[in-house]
């Protein structure tokens, strides 16, 4: 039998099954090219005339990209990543330090219903996938309700509702987060060796991550259709023995492990000599795998793909130390306290929180409130009430709008490398979202 919430998840998603819904064809070229990528054959002819006349009213309708993503190097941002907690339940040693990092005053975090609304605001820009990051995402207490509005976004245009996440309790939440909608997971996991997670993570936890694994193949398998990666950072005389191992993973299984370059972040203790660059890997990997070869990545991959011939998955690799991929940038993050922040690798930071909270006199908007302000707006529409509500699409959106552009338009073209990179100040990891 097939998993009870694949049904509607995947009737949510008749183009494919790991994306959502076509975009929203008033706006973007994308939704165009969105529509070409699925094979008509799945499709009766009615349906295929129906289709194809529907690409042509989108080629037709296509806009520009929004302006406001949009930045001086014609990058178009059309996926935002969002942090949605700073707190974690391990301490990696390339992330943080053992004690931890300060945290925000829980009043400085985002609220639900901000994050649900910034959301809306980026998807209604053309931002097609979102990302939630933490710290770790799922401590977050609300963390299933938050990801069932996001879904909502679905018909809105947004494709892709992705989580990134060190698994521990993943297992647990992940039915209903499929029934939201999601659709991949990029899962942290540095070995595969149970003392060895202990020393790298500073905590117990590796049989829970192996469960979360396992429950995602099999959901799979039964149709849930979440696109898997495991994260694996790789360190000089840590764990750089395991390369091979996991390379292994995927000869039967559907997944893609990813080879990330050692960072450095403030207080992660970052040194070139601990960093294995990828060449290192990939010559580590072709000596036993000879047939080795590139696959074509796509547009905006951040990973250099590869694969073995006969191996069901595949490896990336992913080298911001070594060669950076800043030319098809398309992303943007919005930090747990509510900044947005344009580069990983850039400091400069705006809080549209603060612009949000202009609707609630700089208080933190919660359910009640936003259920108020929506109720006023209402007034307004119905000319029940003079000047204009700042959450209504107006002013609020407005003033947003302008504060995103121009953080986008301040996108430098590419970030700092190797030697200027390790010296510059930056939040810990942890504090911007993995
Ligand atoms: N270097 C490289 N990747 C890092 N991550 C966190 N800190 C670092 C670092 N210093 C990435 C890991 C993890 C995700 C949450 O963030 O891939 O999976
Ligand atoms: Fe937590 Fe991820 Fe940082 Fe590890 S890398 S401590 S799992 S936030």
């Amino acid at each position: 039998m097939a998993y009870p919430g694949a049904a509607a998840c995947i009737a949510a998603r008749p183009y494919g099954k790991n994306h959502l819904r076509p975009r929203n064809i008033s706006r973007g070229v994308a939704s165009a090219a969105g529509a070409r990528t699925y094979p008509s054959h799945h499709f009766s002819p009615e349906q295929t005339a129906a289709q194809s006349s529907t690409r042509r009213e989108a080629i037709r309708n296509a806009k520009p990209f929004s302006a406001f993503l949009t930045d001086t190097f014609q990058r178009r941002h059309d996926y935002l990543r969002i942090s949605i907690t700073e707190k974690c339940n391990l301490r990696c040693l390339y992330c943080m330090p053992e004690e931890g990092v300060p945290q925000s005053p829980s009043p400085d975090l985002l609220t639900t219903p901000e994050i649900f609304l910034l959301s809306s605001t980026f998807v209604s820009q053309g931002v097609t996938k979102i990302r939630l990051t933490g710290g770790e995402p799922t401590v977050r207490r609300d963390m299933l309700p938050l990801m069932h509005q996001i879904g909502t976004l679905r018909s809105k245009g947004l494709r892709e509702l992705c989580l990134t996440t060190n698994g521990i309790s993943l297992h647990r939440k992940l039915d209903s987060m499929v029934e939201a909608g999601l659709t991949g997971v990029n899962l942290s996991l540095d070995t595969l060796d149970p003392w060895q997670f202990q020393v790298m993570t500073r905590r117990k936890g590796f049989d829970m991550v192996m469960k979360s694994i396992d429950r995602i193949l099999e959901m799979n398998k039964l149709g849930a259709g979440i696109k898997l990666k495991i994260n694996c950072v790789v360190m000089r005389g840590m764990n750089d023995q395991e390369i091979l191992p996991f390379v292994e993973l995927g000869r039967e299984q559907d997944l893609e492990v990813r080879f990330i370059e050692y960072m450095p972040f403030d207080g992660n203790k970052w040194s070139e000599g601990k960093m294995l660059p990828f060449q290192d890997m990939l010559d580590t990997i072709r000596a036993k795998f000879p047939t080795l070869r590139k696959v074509q990545d796509h547009k905006n991959d951040t990973s250099k793909t590869y694969e073995v011939p006969g191996f069901v998955g595949r490896m990336g690799f992913i080298t911001s130390m070594t060669h950076n991929f800043c030319g098809t940038c398309n992303r943007l993050r919005i930090t747990s306290d509510g900044n947005l922040k344009v580069c990983l690798f850039d400091n400069d930071e705006v809080s549209l929180r603060d612009i949000l909270r202009k609707a609630s006199n700089g208080k933190p908007i919660d359910e009640t409130t936003l259920e108020a302000l929506k109720a006023i707006e209402i007034s307004h529409q119905q000319g029940i009430l003079a000047s204009s509500n700042p959450l209504g699409t107006t002013e609020y959106e407005r003033e947003l709008l302008d504060v995103i552009e121009l953080a986008v338009k301040g996108k430098k073209e590419k970030h700092a490398g190797i030697g200027e990179l390790e010296n510059m100040k930056n939040r810990p990891m942890i504090l911007i979202g993995g």
